[in-house]
């Protein structure tokens, strides 16, 4: 008999529900909030309004694309932590009341790990090779940049960690300086298209080991920007492309640049991306080209797994469900990982 569940994903400023058979997708909703847009970055007041607003029509909308009834389910994943209190609330809450009010288990999910085993959902029809444990996972979004050894489904050890900025912040500041509005990941890689990655150099960190650091780069392009404005105001509107290429280049570069090391290191040649920066086409494209050197097996998510969705908590908490695990009414948010 399939097992089906619902899953919750409210950390940050995307409200979403999907449903799961096994581990094939049936439903993946998610709904965006554009009023952060005019705040240049998520407000977290206004975060947890919205999703209060948008969580029982999502929820509704997943189960009936799922094409089932909320009483053929087995189980509620939600997302516990890391991400913001207020936000996480919501989807906590929710997922508390669903599970009481119809006797089924409750499912607590870390947010990181989830990203990660996005690489095990399946699509109805179209099964897709899926990674083989131990593999490296750099799990890149707006507010971690890590490089994970993946053990095992929840056995997840970190050998790799920025000590400051989150890539996807980088990508962020950057954009916020150069006048985007946020999130402004997307458009650096949407504009990088057209520009040259080589027309302007910053400072990349150099930090020992498998960690990263973003903000010297940060305000190496600060800077750089700053200078380049004095001399000619429209500066960014003339080299806006470029700009774009450049910074992203550098980022992607020092990205690959510790992934590599670690696979070295560990000795472990399948390597997966995963978390909101994965969407990004120069890392995406840098993990096709690694692939085709032979040494290293790459997964890359789908688009629609890359940034925050559903669907990662709904198979996350497949996994969960299989081994038994499950949560209890008691249970409240947190907003930072414990590693
Ligand atoms: O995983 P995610 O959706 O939310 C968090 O858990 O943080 O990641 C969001 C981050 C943002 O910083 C956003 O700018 C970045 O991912 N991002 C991108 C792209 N799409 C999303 N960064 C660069 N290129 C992209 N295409
Ligand atoms: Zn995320």
């Amino acid at each position: 008999m399939p097992t089906y569940i619902l899953g919750i994903e409210s950390s940050c400023d995307d409200t979403s529900a999907a449903v799961i058979r096994d581990n094939v997708i049936l439903s993946n909703i998610i709904a965006n909030q554009q009023v952060h847009s005019l705040y240049g970055g998520v407000v977290p007041e206004l975060a947890s309004r919205a999703h209060q607003q948008n969580i029982i029509p999502v929820i509704h909308e997943a189960i009936k694309r799922a094409g089932i009834s909320k009483n053929d389910l087995h189980a509620v994943a939600f997302t516990r932590g890391p991400g913001l209190l207020g936000s996480l609330l919501v989807g906590t809450s929710f997922a508390k009341a669903f599970a009481y009010a119809m006797e089924i288990p409750l499912i607590e999910i870390d947010h990181m790990q989830a990203h990660i085993l996005a690489h095990f959902i399946q699509n109805e029809n179209n099964s897709k090779p899926v990674p083989r444990f131990p593999f490296l996972c750099l799990t890149v979004s707006g507010g971690h940049t890590q490089i994970v050894q993946v053990n095992d489904y929840f056995t997840m050890q970190v050998i790799g960690r920025t000590i400051d900025d989150a890539a996807g912040e980088a990508f962020d500041k950057a954009a916020k300086i150069m006048g985007l509005p946020y999130p402004g990941g997307p458009l650096v890689d949407k504009y990088a298209k057209d520009g040259n990655p080589l027309a302007f150099k910053f400072a990349r960190p150099v930090i020992p080991g498998l960690d990263y650091s973003f903000s010297g780069l940060k305000t190496s392009f600060l800077y750089f920007v700053r200078d380049r404005l004095k001399e000619n105001v429209d500066f960014i509107e003339q080299n806006r492309d470029d700009l774009c290429a450049s910074i992203q280049y550098a980022i992607v570069g020092t990205l690959m640049e510790k992934l590599m090391l670690a696979v070295k290191q560990t000795g472990i040649n399948q390597v997966a991306i995963a978390g909101g920066v994965s969407a990004n086409s120069a890392l995406r494209k840098a993990m096709t080209d690694l692939q085709d050197t032979g040494r290293v097996e790459t997964f890359i998510p789908e688009f629609s797994y890359s940034t925050d969705n559903a669907a990662m908590i709904a198979i996350a908490g497949y996994y969960r469900f299989l081994s038994g695990e499950f949560g209890n009414l008691s249970m409240s948010p947190y907003s930072r990982s414990a590693d």
